[in-house]
């Protein structure tokens, strides 16, 4: 990241009234959250993404997937927002209006203090029925199987209320995800490869509609060439730098 293409940034956002933040599991990454990818390790080597991560993984085999899930879902007790977190919360107080769009299910954008956070890939916190997606909370930790749904005579078993692989996003948050895009003056993208679609489709919809694009990211993604500024580095250094910039030209 230049210093001068952090100026460039922090003028942009400065000037915008509409900001998107759209992030992808690289700005959880300096929380110690391991990717999809790379969770797949360990214990975990000899399983896929079809086993783990789709309705007929679950089907087949719904005890394993629960552990699977159960295993991330304590994963998030040890760790906590970093530093690229803590920033976009502080770009609230900067801008007149702000969303987080997200792809990542952890909640710790939440937990960094955002107020508006849309949700495009569900969360690992919540749960609902396989069949009929009534919605469960306090779930207990370690169940070797998932629990049963408690809604009337339902009795379908629970499933992490995040989008599998093969399952359309929720229309609410992908909707929203578009309006917000379309009308903003700059979107800050990231740690995203920008190669999941639709969430990568997002910053097309606001270029078109004249949004300036920002990307932030160690190497360059899928979205890079597509971007009108690149700042490379890690969201946790390059974020603070530009709330930085932003804070000494309100001076
Ligand atoms: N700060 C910012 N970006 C980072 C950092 C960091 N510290 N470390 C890594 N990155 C970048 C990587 O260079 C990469 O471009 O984060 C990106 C992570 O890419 P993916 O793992 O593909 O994550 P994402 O784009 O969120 O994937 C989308 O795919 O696995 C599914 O549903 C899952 O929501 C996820 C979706």
């Amino acid at each position: 990241m230049s210093a001068s293409s952090v100026a460039r940034a922090a003028a942009r956002i400065k000037n915008a009234k509409r900001l998107v933040v759209l992030t992808g599991a690289g700005a959880s990454k300096e929380s110690g959250i391991p990717t999809f990818r790379d969770a797949l390790t360990g214990l975990w080597a000899n399983y896929n993404p079809e086993e783990l991560a789709t309705p007929e993984g679950f089907q087949r085999n719904p005890s394993l997937v629960w552990q699977w899930y159960d295993w991330r879902r304590q994963q998030l007790l040890e760790v906590h927002p970093n530093k690229g977190h803590y920033a976009i919360v502080e770009l609230e107080e900067l801008v007149e209006h702000l969303a987080v769009i997200t792809q990542n299910v952890d909640g710790l954008h939440q937990r960094a203090g955002s107020k508006d956070v849309v949700e495009l890939h569900g969360s690992i916190e919540r749960f609902s029925c396989f069949d009929q997606r009534h919605p469960m909370k306090d779930i207990e930790f370690g169940l070797a199987e998932p629990p049963l749904c408690a809604y009337g005579n339902c009795r379908s078993k629970l499933r992490p209320d995040v989008i599998w692989f093969g399952e359309a996003l929720p229309e609410a948050a992908i909707s929203r995800g578009f309006v917000e895009c379309e009308e903003a003056d700059v979107i800050l993208v990231v740690g995203t490869s920008g190669i999941v679609q639709p969430a990568a489709s997002l910053p097309f919809a606001g270029k078109r509609r004249g949004a300036f694009l920002v990307e932030v990211n160690p190497e360059e993604s899928a979205l890079t060439d597509a971007c009108d500024l690149f700042l490379k580095g890690p969201g946790g250094e390059v974020l603070p730098a530009l709330i930085e910039a932003i804070k000494k030209m309100e001076l």
